[in-house]
């Protein structure tokens, strides 16, 4: 086992830093030289994707917070509605799903019960389904019509890392795609689009390279009780991939609030010393971060924020401390925001003396419904 770790401690640290790789093997096969994107595995004319009048997203835990991103990046880039639902809440409530949707279920392992329950339910129903998945050959590459495959490797530490950024990477393909058949970017803006997730890879580097700030900051942090993630927009998503990530591995009790939440209850539970973490992202949403952080901070939390470098400066006066990502488009956030929150998770939960690889309670794959 110590041979397969590759000299990394554990296998969460090693296919954190497999991530720049995985990302590079699930894009390059899919895009030229001349950054135009040929996804073979979805053959669709621009008549057949005007049939459809929407997309379902149906997975489980961090397949779908990977979902969640996708639908950002479908509905921006195709204008296409999307829904993202749990797979375990999906057959019972008699969903909207007929043979006008697209449904994509994601699943790294392309074996969980939920997952293929809903892909069934909604194929009976007339559905065209689309899989993304990391597995060749899984029962839900099977069953599906077309098969989008990752191609992050083997996934051992039951905590998804690289495999949950290949997803993200998948969706931004696919909503890149759908948008250029559909007519609403044209092949240039695409193309922009598709240099800048060229940089993913190396701007993925460059977060793992502070890796020893991220220990630093997790071996003072490590003996909270409740941590609380916050965010506007796509961060509220990375905000729960982040507290998903904390919760399971290090349990210590996490919950992700979009951050214009917060005063409707959850500021009510923090105490002078509470771990807030704040991902300040997105453009657009900037100042209204800034005063959220302002007001949880006012309460005694100690508020570590996740911003791009060249916000750095000025986030550092509404935080005790800055973590920074570089700068990327504002859809691309996700993937790379998501690695310093990952890197934490890992850190606090060594500090603890929990068995990172093999939480208590979780498996790799829920084959039961
Ligand atoms: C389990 C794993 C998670 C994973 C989820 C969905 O709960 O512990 O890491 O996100 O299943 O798995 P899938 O293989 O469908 O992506």
């Amino acid at each position: 086992e110590a041979a397969e770790k590759g000299g990394y401690q554990h296998f969460m640290l090693k296919e954190m830093h497999e991530q720049p790789k995985a990302v590079k093997d699930t894009l390059s096969p899919r895009i030229d030289d001349e950054n135009r994107i040929l996804l073979d595995e979805l053959r669709l004319t621009g008549e057949e994707l005007n049939h459809f009048n929407k997309i379902t997203i149906v997975a489980c835990g961090t397949a779908m917070h990977a979902g969640l991103v996708g639908k950002h990046a479908i509905e921006t880039f195709a204008r296409i509605p999307v829904e993202v639902e749990i797979a375990s809440e999906f057959r019972y409530r008699d969903p909207f799903v007929d043979e006008r949707t697209l449904l994509i279920a994601v699943s790294q392992s392309g074996e969980t019960a939920d997952t293929l329950a809903a892909l069934r339910e909604a194929k009976a129903r007339g559905a065209h389904v689309l899989t993304i998945t990391n597995v060749v050959g899984s029962r839900i590459s099977r069953e599906a019509h077309d098969v989008f495959y990752t191609w992050a490797g083997p996934e051992i530490a039951v905590a998804s890392t690289k495999a949950y950024i290949t997803q993200v990477v998948a969706l931004y393909l696919i909503g890149l795609y759908l948008a250029e058949l559909k007519g609403t970017m044209t092949r240039q803006q695409v193309g922009e689009k598709v240099a800048e997730l060229k940089t993913l890879p190396d701007k993925i580097q460059q977060i793992l390279d502070q890796q020893e700030t991220i220990q630093e900051l997790a071996n003072k942090q490590f003996n909270q009780q409740s941590v609380f993630f916050i965010g506007r927009g796509i961060d509220d998503y990375t905000a729960k991939e982040g507290s998903l990530k904390l919760k399971e591995i290090s349990y210590i009790h996490s919950e992700a609030i979009a951050a214009g939440e917060l005063k409707h209850g959850t500021i009510a539970l923090l105490e002078e010393g509470t771990l807030v973490v704040a991902l300040a992202t997105q453009e657009q949403l900037y100042d209204k971060m800034l005063s959220n952080m302002k007001e949880v901070k006012a309460r005694g939390a100690y508020v570590v924020a996740v911003t791009e470098e060249p916000r750095a400066a000025e986030v550092a006066l509404s935080a005790d401390v800055v973590l920074t990502i570089p700068d990327t488009h504002n859809e691309f956030t996700p993937a790379l925001a998501v690695v310093p929150l990952q890197l934490f998770a890992y850190y606090t939960a060594v500090a603890r003396g929990a068995d990172v690889d093999k939480p208590k309670n979780l498996a790799k794959s829920v084959t039961v419904e």
